[in-house]
């Protein structure tokens, strides 16, 4: 795999899809199902409601509940009954408006139980579809089972919420360390309808700051000329380009998803360069190298020196002066990652604007607003930036044109649009994708793959979506490389898309919540202990008659916690 895997990667983008909409949800949240997906006053429609075939409009059973005249569907708590196809229909003299969506629930429920939870009530919560008798099961140490007995009226500690309706909800009174463990509802015919983890979490114990052990500088990469070194380094990326598509998909089943995976990795590399012992081995976990791969961060500055033509990608640091950061982690920072260490100014406004015009400059004025303010608490700002432009090697039409798109709902809007109706280009359907997938070639040695599912239905995509796992990937580019260009008529939307992903909650999906709550970042300054503040991500991505544009970046915000 070459570098085209890396930047076709960081191009990836999904059109808005709506038709159906596909939703996973936890058991116990709360669930509005609009009817429409645009505002509307269509009084004179009527709606109806079906779940899985079944008309609910007239008879909602359980949790769930038909508000406004049918406009939404309203479903809480979530429960596993409710998974299924939900079908809103609106009817009027001219129209028939049709929506559906398709509920899954996920299995399992974890409580977690904090130490100062300890004495409360818990409600474990299950409701079937109609009314019925729940048993409940809590599970042994030794792998069996113990019914449990709900008739205990002596110590009360459990009981039904509502003994004789379809909610058959636990009441779980007075927790104790020992309730932790595996409850499970199930009907009499056994049928599991949650699952429910108790978990109890007890306070770590406070120890006094130190980084005893801990200040010893990255180790040295001793084999700069290894052959390994750089196939190792992409294989990292590209699985992690993929998990990050995986999780962010999930997050987003139904949005425009554009995110750069160099970016992130080289912002949470370049933060693993001061990161010593567990917190060390979770950032290695997180971008997928491995723990003796100790040319990381030299690899990195190779990565960046042989793209340099097509993508450019910078970091910098911004430290508040009063703080000594560690000269070994200055000086490797320099070294890799090109930084210029700057100190933070005076105020927010400064430090905003100092910090917006670094990001502008290197993502060459494709993102100029990254930041509102900088919070007085932030002692250090790692950030990454990556710019990438590259021409079309066979031109599109010069003419302004217009064309169809059909959006993932089935709406057709007309855009502007890139013609040509001879294009040089490989092209072919990859199986193993389910997609049809073509190759534009671009100045330098990128490439820009464009994957077409097999049909403008949200199912078609999803299968596409669901295929790509980065084996699929690397194999769809081997396959393509050997493709020749052929003839093709080409009819592109002239994408422009701005998107900032929620990059704390991605940080904790990748495992990462302990850079919130106490890492080790004794690499990198020792005097106190260092938490991650707040980290965010922006991403741009423009197809144009030119060719294709795209910035990102990603600022890391670490603060500084004294001990009292
Ligand atoms: C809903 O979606 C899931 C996951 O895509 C699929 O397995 C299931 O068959 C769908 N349900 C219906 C009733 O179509
Ligand atoms: C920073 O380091 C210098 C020299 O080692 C020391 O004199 C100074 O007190 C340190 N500053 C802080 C804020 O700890
Ligand atoms: C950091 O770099 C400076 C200048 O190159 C050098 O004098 C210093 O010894 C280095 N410090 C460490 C800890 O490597
Ligand atoms: C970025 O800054 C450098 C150095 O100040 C300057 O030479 C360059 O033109 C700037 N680039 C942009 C796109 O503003």
């Amino acid at each position: 795999m070459k570098l085209q895997a890396v930047l076709c990667i960081l191009l990836q983008l999904i059109f808005e899809l709506s038709s159906c909409t596909y939703l996973r949800v936890t058991p116990g949240s709360t669930l509005e199902l609009p009817c429409l997906s645009f505002q509307s006053d269509f009084t004179a429609a009527t709606i109806t409601w079906q779940f899985n075939g079944k008309d609910i409009s007239e008879h909602p059973y359980g949790s769930v509940t038909v508000k406004k005249d049918g406009l939404y569907l309203s479903i809480s708590p979530v429960t596993a009954a409710n998974e299924g196809n939900y079908v809103c229909v609106m009817k009027d003299d001219q129209v028939e408006m049709i929506r559906m969506y398709n509920i899954t629930v996920d299995g399992e429920i974890h409580t977690s139980l904090h130490h100062f939870d300890l004495g409360l009530t818990l409600k474990l919560v299950c409701v079937f579809q109609v009314v019925a008798n729940a048993l409940w099961f809590r599970e042994t140490d030794d792998g069996g089972r113990v019914m449990l007995n709900l008739q205990d009226e002596e110590n009360n500690k459990l009981e039904l919420l509502y003994p004789l309706d379809h909610d058959q909800t636990l009441i779980l009174r007075d927790t104790a360390m020992d309730d932790a463990g595996i409850y499970t509802c199930e009907s009499t015919d056994g049928k599991k309808l949650s699952t429910i983890y108790i978990i109890v979490e007890v306070p770590p114990t406070e120890t006094p700051h130190t980084c005893e052990g801990f200040t010893t500088p990255w180790e040295p990469c001793q084999d700069q000329n290894s052959r390994t070194g750089e196939p190792m380094l992409q294989e990292s990326m590209a699985e992690f380009s993929m998990k990050l598509y995986s999780y962010l998909r999930q997050s987003d089943p139904s949005g425009n998803l554009l995110f750069s995976p160099i970016s992130i990795s080289g912002a949470l590399s370049h933060l693993l360069l001061g990161a010593r012992d567990n917190t060390r081995k979770a950032i290695e976990r997180a971008v997928c190298v491995p723990h003796e791969f100790h040319c990381v961060h030299f690899q990195m500055k190779r990565l960046r020196e042989r793209m340099a033509s097509s993508l450019q990608m910078a970091s910098q640091i911004f430290y508040n002066p009063q703080m000594n950061l560690s000269e070994s982690f200055t000086n490797q920072s320099i070294q890799f990652y090109d930084v210029e260490p700057t100190r933070l100014l005076e105020n927010s406004e400064e430090n905003t604007r100092m910090i917006n015009s670094w990001v502008a400059n290197k993502t060459k004025n494709k993102i100029t607003q990254l930041v509102d303010s900088v919070s007085p608490s932030t002692q250090l700002i790692l950030l990454n930036a990556v710019s990438f432009s590259g021409q079309w090697k066979v031109k599109f039409d010069e003419k302004q044109k217009k064309g169809h798109f059909t959006k993932l709902n089935g709406d057709m809007v007309k855009v502007p649009i890139l013609f040509h109706h001879n294009y040089m280009a490989a092209m072919m359907f990859v199986v193993e994708l389910k997609a049809q997938v073509a190759r534009f070639a671009l100045s330098g040695d990128s490439s820009l793959y464009i994957l077409l599912p097999r049909s403008s239905k949200a199912a078609d995509l999803q299968h596409v979506e669901e295929k790509m796992t980065d084996t699929a990937v690397r194999q769809m580019i081997e396959q393509m490389k050997t493709t020749p260009p052929q003839q093709i008529e080409v009819t592109l939307p002239q994408i422009k898309l701005d998107v900032q992903p929620d990059m704390n909650i991605l940080i904790k999906k990748l495992g990462l919540s302990s850079l919130f709550e106490n890492p080790n970042l004794c690499g990198l300054y020792s005097e106190d202990k260092l938490v991650l503040d707040d980290a965010r991500h922006r991403a741009f991505f423009a197809l144009t008659k030119q060719g294709v544009e795209a910035g990102a970046n990603v600022p890391l915000f670490i603060g500084r916690v004294t001990d009292p």
